[in-house]
């Protein structure tokens, strides 16, 4: 067994040898050059995740990268070779440059496909494409400037805040209110999760998304994982979806194109029925929306509530430009928040320090190069390679960052102030990512979260947090969360003026 495990081992390196001999490009740093020293990393990998430490292993593996490489190592996990990076240029030229030689691929496709199907989220090339167009008319600016569904969910949201000074988990306030908010959008029909918390279809979605996280990140092991309730949540999901598809389906095609007309019926749903009538198409995109738009917004405002319970100051300058613009009362509009520029500038300042998507990954679908430090050659990347990239990791690190001055302070604070008088270099802020995959909905949730920021703004003048703010860690699944929830007590404002 050894003796065949070491062959394949000679094998799999000499393999790599002559492949990388006919490309141009060096090797990054190799780290665990052999199966038992490979193997410690990726086990090592998992076990940091489960102790919610994967961003301190993450810049770990960066210790003994060569100098002359050192924001790329590369480690090989039963015979697949990954990439992993830091670099800015190296996330530009996967996403961007060379965008068509790195794709999400087969592991991925496959790893997902029970949960995700062959949607936005799970293929390449020209499915992937056909996805992106079926989908774009939904986030056009006219459709994103109706925010009633939002209004309708962030006042319910609202309504369920104790009384002044309690306590609450906004946390998980966002993460049902999203919910809500993301079901009705997409189906017309809310789970509701904010009148029953305890509601099934939440329990899976949750449950889902954290076993997938697991099998990506154990890939090469996957089929030895327990699959049993993974399925059994994602039937879960499906009951709730199916009918509204059937529904749509049933509609005759002069109903829907009048539907399509009504701003007010016309669901996501409905534009995917527009152009296929393959219950399967739309259950995948349905899906795939769903994860992509829900707990992405949920986890940036629960980051952002969480900073802002420490700095009361910028709650109250916050709080003074809003009431200034929209007033204590009125609904903000499209123009209103696009005018707010210091609301936007605290959203983006959340996600400098915590992008939603701290962790990513993409195959190399043909041999292809990342570019080396200024005088130094290219990194070569073979067809079924993994590039794994960390926007996390990336925009924390310092050396990437203007030194400290009265208008810069220490990257590692949150302060909204700093984007008064800097705009990141290209790539180096990409918490939507980049490049033709760039998030579709990218200004749907920027408004989506100002709006639901305006209206807590509106009404309460002062936050206070009631955790050990110091001991909170960030839970990267998917999505990186507050691992301690956001418990706060939010103070009504006495007098509305
Ligand atoms: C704070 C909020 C959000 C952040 C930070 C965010 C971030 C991202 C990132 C990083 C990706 C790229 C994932 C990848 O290709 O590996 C992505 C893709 C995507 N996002 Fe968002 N997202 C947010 C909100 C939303 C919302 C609200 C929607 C829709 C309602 C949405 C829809 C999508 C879709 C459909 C994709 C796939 C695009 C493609 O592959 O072509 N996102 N998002």
């Amino acid at each position: 067994m050894s003796c065949a495990f070491a062959s394949f081992w000679i094998i799999e390196r000499l393999v790599t040898d002559y492949r990388l001999s006919k490309v141009d490009g060096v090797r990054a740093s190799i780290l665990g050059g052999n199966p038992i020293t490979s193997f410690f990393f990726f086990f090592k990998g998992a076990y940091m995740h489960s102790q919610n430490r994967l961003l301190e292993y993450y810049f770990s593996m960066f210790d003994s990268a060569d100098p002359s490489c050192p924001s790329a190592v590369e480690i090989t996990i039963m015979g697949r070779r990954s990439i992993v990076t830091i670099d800015p240029e190296h996330i530009k030229a996967v996403l961007a440059t060379n965008f068509t030689h790195f794709g999400k691929g087969e592991r991925f496709h496959s790893t997902w496909e029970p949960f995700l199907g062959d949607s936005i989220f799970t293929t390449d090339g020209q499915l992937w494409q056909q996805s992106r167009t079926l989908i774009r008319p939904m986030f056009l600016k006219q459709k994103i400037r109706d925010m009633d569904i939002v209004e309708r969910w962030s006042d319910v949201m609202i309504s369920k805040i104790p009384a002044s000074g309690q306590t609450v988990d906004i946390s998980d306030l966002f993460y049902r209110m999203t919910l809500d908010a993301t079901t009705d959008y997409l189906l017309g029909h809310s789970v509701e999760s904010l009148e029953n918390p305890k509601g099934e279809f939440s329990k899976a979605f949750t449950y889902v998304q954290r076993k997938q996280m697991l099998l990506t990140l154990l890939a090469p092991v996957r089929s030895f994982i327990p699959k049993g309730e993974y399925k059994r949540g994602i039937k879960v999901l499906e009951a709730f979806i199916q009918p509204f598809i059937e529904a749509t389906l049933a509609l005759v095609p002069e109903e829907l194109e009048k539907i399509s007309k009504s701003d007010k019926e016309f669901t996501f749903l409905h534009q995917i029925a527009l152009f296929s009538r393959d219950p399967k198409v739309i259950r995948d995109q349905i899906m795939a929306v769903l994860l992509a738009g829900r707990d992405t917004t949920a986890a940036t405002l629960s980051w952002a509530l969480y900073e802002l319970s420490n700095y009361p100051e910028t709650w109250y300058k916050l709080r003074s430009h809003v009431l200034q613009k929209v007033g204590p009362d009125a609904v903000p509009t499209y123009e209103d928040i696009k005018d707010l520029t210091y609301l936007t500038h605290t959203l983006y300042e959340t996600m400098r320090l915590y992008p939603a998507v701290p962790f990513n990954i993409r195959t190399c679908l043909e041999n292809s190069t990342l570019p080396g430090q200024p005088g130094q050659p290219d990194i070569a990347t073979l067809k079924g390679d993994h590039i794994i990239y960390s926007t996390l990791a990336m925009q924390r690190h310092k050396e990437l960052y203007p030194p400290v001055s009265e208008t810069f302070a220490d990257p590692a604070i949150f302060s909204p102030e700093r984007w008064d008088h800097w705009t990141p270099k290209p790539w180096q802020f990409v918490p939507f990512n980049g490049g033709p995959r760039i998030c579709i909905g990218q200004n749907f949730a920027m408004t989506e979260m100002a709006f639901m920021m305006i209206r807590l703004l509106q009404k309460y003048e002062r936050i206070e947090y009631r955790g050990d703010w110091a001991a909170q860690y960030l839970k990267a699944d998917i999505v990186g969360c507050p691992g301690q929830g956001v418990p706060i007590a939010l103070y009504e404002a006495e007098k509305r003026y």
